[in-house]
């Protein structure tokens, strides 16, 4: 969602604006913008669309004065629709202070009500605007940027990512939050703020992360953090981890499909250090100071959404069956309005690649407040989800910038496979029994590898059905929740309509859409279940329905009944998905391109939710 970016420094600010601004496209948005300070006066270029076209507006128009100061946005529209009047920035009455924003504010309306009683002069719809105004009001009695900032805040309800600058102050940008992430990149003589760590990566790999309810300050040389209420802090400075080349597509056509063919490497990286072999046990250091209370709780509530609440539902046929820990999974957005009943032994669970989006976070809030343990399942390190937890594991998948989330679903995976097993050694699984999960943990790589070195049949079985309207997708136990994951995988990227289902409930209404328009992919690996699905697909065919099954290497039944079949190395039951879904995510990319889709840039989806 909506990309963020400032600078302050010796360099030239446009440059390193534009540059960021493409570093956060993968976020989502619908149009762009900069403003830059220079010879005291405010500059502001803004447009619909993507980053190319406002960079094609500056080639076209007269060159830009240099300028030092300067911030840059891209828009996924909230309130009021895409156009170049309501993207961002959103400047005051004089053209003299602009902003840019991620988030909402929730009072803008009672808020511009005041201001137009005021005499402000609105020209969007956008809840942004409001604030550019609300400073420029109380910067007439507080000629002070930083502190109007910090008084216009304390009037606004809702969530932000903020950055102001103000023509009267060209030497100082002043951001605050409240809700939306914001990082501030510590360079030499030069500073930059950005809504993600992608932007900042080039410049400097100290990081201050901003929180909730703090404003900061920052010139070329200094960085001033306050909070809301006017007290001064002093924040650590993190260290980014990642690499450049990580954020860059290494030779495949897509961020995408380089993320599918990571995940050998990235679910081996999620089991580093935390295996204990000997011992038929794993380590997860993040949770030394909670895992009593995970163990002795009397159930644990899984809070996620999107792909991550499709982990969580693997989650809890892992952890029920195996540790025997009751499990509840909750879509986090439902969960933080329904007022649940959080029993004080109950442990929270917040999965989340990102660890920003809104929902979830909020979930981990109210769970907090309700006084129930909270851990975090997260990718990006430093995130707030990672920072508000009392315990968590981060799975390492290192950035993934594909809106259609792939290797950090399979490694969150193997983060909850880990779980269980920590969990379930401790309440009573043998060594004998650990030691065979461990070993078959270890070969995974290996497996997720054999099935990626031809993609062959897949993109050949895309080719055919690429002129599809829908899709239904089959699986049961633990392949249920993959079905569900395959089917959302096809729909952000191709635009095809799917649905996932447990197999056994298409009997419950879905059948009645099965004809030769309708192909069916079944997950239908050796398992408890595999007499059952394949009655399953014998119903599927006697309906004319054409049948893509998922299968395991050896298979001999299915291959008589299903029209295509895509085979995977077996595997225990609970691993099974971290395999199955690799051929979905394939396929869902092979029709989205067949289809000339922009895998990278669906169409109304972001990255990263930072609003509700
Ligand atoms: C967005 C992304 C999905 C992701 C979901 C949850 O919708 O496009 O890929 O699964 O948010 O994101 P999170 O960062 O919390 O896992």
């Amino acid at each position: 969602m909506c990309g963020i970016v400032g600078y302050i420094g010796k360099k030239s600010a446009l440059p390193i604006l534009m540059e960021g601004l493409k570093r956060m496209e993968y976020r989502g948005y619908d149009s762009a913008g900069i403003a830059l300070i220079s010879n005291g006066k405010l500059i502001i270029r803004k447009q619909k669309g993507k980053v190319a076209d406002l960079e094609n507006k500056l080639l076209d128009g007269e060159p830009l004065p240099e300028a030092h100061i300067g911030m840059g946005h891209t828009r996924w529209a909230t309130h009021g629709e895409p156009n170049d009047i309501n993207a961002h920035p959103h400047i005051d009455c004089r053209n003299e202070i602009a902003v840019v924003h991620n988030g909402i504010i929730e009072n803008y309306l009672a808020l511009k009500t005041k201001l137009l009683q005021r005499g402000h002069h609105f020209v969007s719809t956008t809840d942004t605007e409001i604030v550019a105004h609300l400073i420029e009001e109380i910067y007439k009695s507080t000629p002070n940027l930083f502190e109007a900032v910090r008084l216009a805040m304390k009037q606004v309800t809702g969530t932000y990512g903020l950055v102001v600058l103000s023509s009267h102050e060209p030497d100082k940008i002043v951001v605050a939050r409240m809700g939306s992430p914001l990082i501030l990149g510590i360079g030499e003589g030069e500073n930059i703020v950005a809504a993600d760590a992608a932007a900042i990566i080039e410049h400097t790999r100290q990081v201050v992360y901003l929180g909730d309810g703090e404003v900061a300050e920052l010139t070329a040389d200094n960085v001033t953090i306050k909070t809301l209420n006017d007290v001064k802090i002093t924040k650590v400075v993190d260290e980014l981890t990642f690499d450049l080349e990580q954020i860059e597509k290494g030779g495949f056509p897509h961020f995408m499909l380089k993320e599918i063919h990571e995940q050998s490497e990235s679910i081996e990286n999620a089991l580093r250090g935390r295996l204990l072999e000997e011992e038929g046990n794993v380590r997860l250091g993040g949770l030394d100071n909670v895992v009593e209370k995970i163990e002795h709780a009397p159930r644990l509530i899984f809070a996620a959404c999107g792909t991550s609440w499709h982990a969580a539902l693997i989650g809890e046929y892992m952890l029920e069956q195996y540790a025997q820990i009751p499990v509840e999974v909750e879509y986090a957005s439902e969960f933080r309005y329904r007022n649940p009943i959080l029993k004080k032994d109950d442990v929270v669970v917040l999965i989340s690649q990102s660890g920003e989006t809104a929902d979830t976070l909020a979930a981990l809030r109210e769970a907090k407040a309700k006084g129930a343990t909270v851990i975090g399942i997260c990718n990006v390190v430093g995130s707030s989800i990672a920072r508000e937890s009392d315990g968590g594991v981060y799975i390492h998948a290192g950035p993934e910038i594909g809106v259609a989330s792939t290797k950090a679903f399979t490694s969150q995976l193997t983060v909850l496979a880990l779980l269980t097993i920590l969990l379930a050694r401790r309440k009573g699984m043998t060594r004998e029994q650990g030691l065979e999960l461990v070993h078959e943990l270890k070969l995974l790589p290996e497996k997720v590898k054999a099935i990626l070195s031809d993609t062959k049949q897949i993109e050949y079985i895309a080719g055919e059905f690429k002129e599809m309207k829908n899709f239904l997708y089959l699986g049961r136990g633990y392949n249920f929740p993959v079905a569900l994951e395959g089917a959302l995988k096809l729909k952000e990227i191709s635009y095809i309509h799917a649905e996932g289902y447990p197999a056994a409930e298409m009997k419950h209404g879905p059948i009645a859409l099965i004809d030769e328009k309708m192909p069916v992919v079944c997950i239908a690996p050796f398992d408890r279940t595999y007499d059952k699905i394949m009655s399953n697909i014998q119903e599927v065919k006697a309906r004319r329905g054409r049948v893509i099954a998922i299968v395991n290497d050896g298979e001999k039944n299915i291959g008589q009944l299903a029209d295509y079949l895509i085979s995977v190395p077996p595997t225990l039951d609970l691993f099974s998905p971290i395999l199955s879904v690799i051929p979905l995510q394939l396929l869902a990319y092979y029709i989205a391109v067949a289809r000339g889709a922009n895998v990278d840039q669906p169409r109304n989806l972001a990255k990263s939710v930072t609003v509700e």
